[in-house]
């Protein structure tokens, strides 16, 4: 079994100092992907080693792929090329990975092999007919359980699969990205329409190994005439883990933080967008493009946040950020309203829930609703809370102990590990107060 983690925040203090956060988890999974598809030899750097983006790893080299892990975040990919992936000679395990598991489905729906992709307790509980039933008017024949989750069996269709023209009812680049993939082996133009925008990293990085994907205002599209040339990819510093910091510097006083190198394509920027619309102090220095995606440093300092109405189409803009801005709204001045934001149920945990009931724990008025949360600001108490084996709960109300009237614990941490696990050192060498115990 593996190891409980609970968090223990003393209450107060401030963050100062430089870091550079972990690397970002949607493109560390993507260069995996793209790397084993291309030809020739890919290089990584920046590379995010926690358990999410590992996991993908290692599916691939369970397909046969040649991959090198060398120094810290460099990572070597021998490309099988589009069509020279192996059969795996057991199930694949992504553990806590939604992006790993609705992405391979579509990848691997035309393969001229069988699959079976399985993952944890909270992965198994995930919606996936979001991406099965799309892939099964193309022509895939994936099997879920009754509940429409993993496992899921994949029966290989090579060379069966069909294009489709695809509105997806909902805003998931999970979802995108997964079609996408699937309309690489399939015969036909494959159009994904995205009701907003969602993160586009998918498309950028198949511009940058040489595979053309067009895309049209919100319409994305890909046909199976092309292939995949290696590069060298260094992957930015992710803003979700980036957003703790963003936060806890905001509210906690006497505080001056710089993150450097964080990725700010601007399908991933609504924290900052919603941060300073509640009147956050953030700097973006530095601004480059770094292959193919922006990047900056980011420097923020202590403010008085006000409560405000967040707008709708940041929504999908911040999906991943709402645990830590749900913080930054207890301790701002007046009410914050979030709505729109129905995905956050389906995430690692229901984030509206969760989050609701921690915060109530710790005497802050907030109210969930179907689609978001009503947060009235003011004074944050010290208890213990349940992050669900949540990641973004756990790390989030980590954050809130900065500006608690006592300490805060929190139980069921060791998710942290999937996408930051070097959380505890950032975050103790900015000021936090965090120790953790292990039982
Ligand atoms: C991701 C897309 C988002 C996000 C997840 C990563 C991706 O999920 O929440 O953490 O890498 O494509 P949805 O597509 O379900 O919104």
């Amino acid at each position: 079994m593996t190891k409980k983690i609970t968090f223990h925040v003393q209450n107060g203090g401030s963050l100062n100092g430089d870091a550079r956060v972990a690397g970002d988890k949607s493109i560390s999974h993507r260069s995996i992907m793209l790397g084993s598809l291309a030809e020739g030899t890919t290089h990584v750097t920046g590379f995010l080693e926690a358990e999410d983006a590992l996991a993908t790893l290692q599916a691939f080299r369970d397909m046969g792929v040649e991959i090198e892990r060398k120094d810290e975040g460099c990572v070597t990919i021998h490309g099988v090329g589009k069509h020279g992936l192996k059969a795996p000679k057991a199930p694949l395990y992504l553990g806590n990975s939604g992006t790993s598991m609705r992405l391979l489905s579509g990848l691997l729906a035309g393969k001229n092999f069988n699959s079976v992709l399985t993952g944890d307790e909270s992965l198994s509980k995930r919606p996936m007919k979001r991406v099965t039933e799309p892939l099964a008017k193309m022509g895939a024949d994936i099997k879920t359980t009754e509940k429409g989750t993993a496992p899921l069996e994949i029966t290989g269709k090579s060379g069966q699969l069909s294009s489709i023209n695809y509105e997806m009812p909902m805003a998931s680049a999970q979802v995108k990205s997964c079609l996408l993939l699937a309309g690489m082996y399939a015969q036909g133009e494959t159009k994904v329409t995205e009701p907003a925008p969602t993160r586009d990293h998918t498309e950028r990085m198949l511009s940058g190994f040489g595979y053309s994907v067009s895309v049209n205002g919100n319409q994305a599209s890909i046909n199976a005439d092309g292939k995949l040339t290696s590069m060298t990819i260094d992957v930015p510093s992710d803003i979700s883990s980036a957003a703790f910091f963003l936060v806890g510097a905001s509210i906690a006083e006497n505080s001056n933080v710089l993150l450097k190198h964080v990725g700010i394509n601007p399908t991933r920027t609504g924290v900052i967008d919603i941060l300073k619309l509640m009147g956050a102090n953030i700097e973006v220095l530095n601004e480059r493009t770094v292959g193919g995606e922006p990047v900056a440093d980011l420097r923020v300092t202590s403010s008085k946040l006000k409560g405000i109405e967040i707008p709708e189409n940041l929504v999908p803009l911040a999906i991943d950020e709402f645990p830590v801005l749900f913080i930054a709204a207890a301790c701002a001045e007046g009410e914050t309203r979030l709505t729109g934001a129905e995905e956050l149920r389906v995430k690692e945990s229901d984030r509206i829930q969760v989050m609701a009931d921690g915060l109530q724990i710790l005497g802050v008025d907030a109210k969930p609703t179907p689609d978001g949360m009503i947060i009235q600001g003011g004074k944050i108490g010290g208890g213990t809370v349940e992050s669900h084996g949540d990641h973004r709960i756990a790390m989030a109300f980590a954050i809130a102990g900065l500006r608690a009237t006592a300490p805060i614990e929190i139980l069921d941490c060791a998710n942290v590990n999937t996408s930051f696990p070097e959380f505890k050192n950032i975050a103790t060498n900015l000021g936090l107060k965090l120790t953790t115990e292990e039982n």
